[in-house]
């Protein structure tokens, strides 16, 4: 089995944490496969101006927030679909089937908020990315994943490369 590659990033304002995403989203777009993104990070991490940025890179034009009530939601561009799942309001894992979750995480392009509720449940194809407070303007990511090569990641990261 491959190897597990870890990359940490910094930013400094909202700003740059949105742009980190968007290189994330260009990324994810451009590739000819699945990629589930698995965001951990407590409230006010900066979750939501992260998945924005993913979705402008991903070329979505409309408004993206965190469907902490809707649990899903779809985003459709040409050719590719983004699905967004925030699971922060389920308890049990068996709640996943009926939102249709695997189904919309297996072979697809997807992000998915509060996914260390359910590490079981996320697909091979996945990105992990924990998001921690340094302080009131920086924040650390820590991009992890079997899936996705170290030499990837640091093409995603740029630089918001920690030590960059
Ligand atoms: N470097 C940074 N990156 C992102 N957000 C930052 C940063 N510095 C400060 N912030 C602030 O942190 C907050 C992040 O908000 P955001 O809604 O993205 O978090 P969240 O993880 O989605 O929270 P929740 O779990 O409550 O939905 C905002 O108030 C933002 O202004
Ligand atoms: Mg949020």
């Amino acid at each position: 089995m491959a190897g597990t590659a870890n990359l940490l990033c910094q930013t400094s304002s909202v700003e740059d944490t949105r742009r980190l995403g968007e290189r994330l989203g260009t990324f994810m777009k451009s590739m000819d496969a699945p990629l589930c993104v698995a965001l951990i990070g407590d409230l006010g991490t900066g979750k939501t101006h992260f998945s924005q940025g993913i979705a402008i890179g991903f070329g979505i034009n409309e408004e993206v927030t965190s469907p902490t009530f809707a649990l899903m939601n779809t985003y459709e561009t040409a050719g590719d679909n983004l699905y967004h799942f925030d699971l922060y309001r389920l308890d049990e894992e068996d709640e996943l089937a009926p939102i249709g979750f695997d189904e919309f995480t297996d072979d697809t392009k997807s992000i998915v908020e509060w996914a260390d509720k359910f590490p079981d449940a996320m697909p091979e194809e996945t990105l992990w990315v924990t998001i921690d407070r340094i302080s009131d303007t920086e924040r650390k990511f820590i991009f992890s994943s079997s899936y996705i090569p170290y030499n990837e990641l640091v093409q995603i990261g740029g630089p918001y490369v920690f030590g960059n």
